[in-house]
């Protein structure tokens, strides 16, 4: 993993989660819905919806910035005692 907004290896995958905002997915990562069929991307970094309000899902449209989304501190950077998932 890099640390936020560095530039990483062609082949390395990183999610970063955006404060009130996405889940940003940079790198070759594999997308599925939940049967398992791939979902197409078109761009190197994508941002995927985390708060619900997408009309796009799952990619985020920006409604986030206006539906009050909050993603709350443990939400970003988990906690020791969860493995860092954040639940
Ligand atoms: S996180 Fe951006 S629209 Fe949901």
């Amino acid at each position: 993993m890099t640390a936020a907004g560095g530039a990483g290896r062609a082949d390395e995958v990183t999610v970063t989660a955006c404060p009130d905002g996405p889940l940003l997915v940079r790198g070759p990562a594999r997308l599925v819905d939940p049967e398992g069929r791939e979902i197409e991307r078109h761009r190197a970094t994508v941002a995927l919806c985390r708060c619900g309000g997408t009309a796009i899902p799952p990619w985020c449209d920006g409604t986030h910035k206006v539906n009050g989304y909050r993603s709350g501190d443990d939400d970003v950077r988990g906690t020791a005692s969860d493995g860092g998932t954040g639940a």
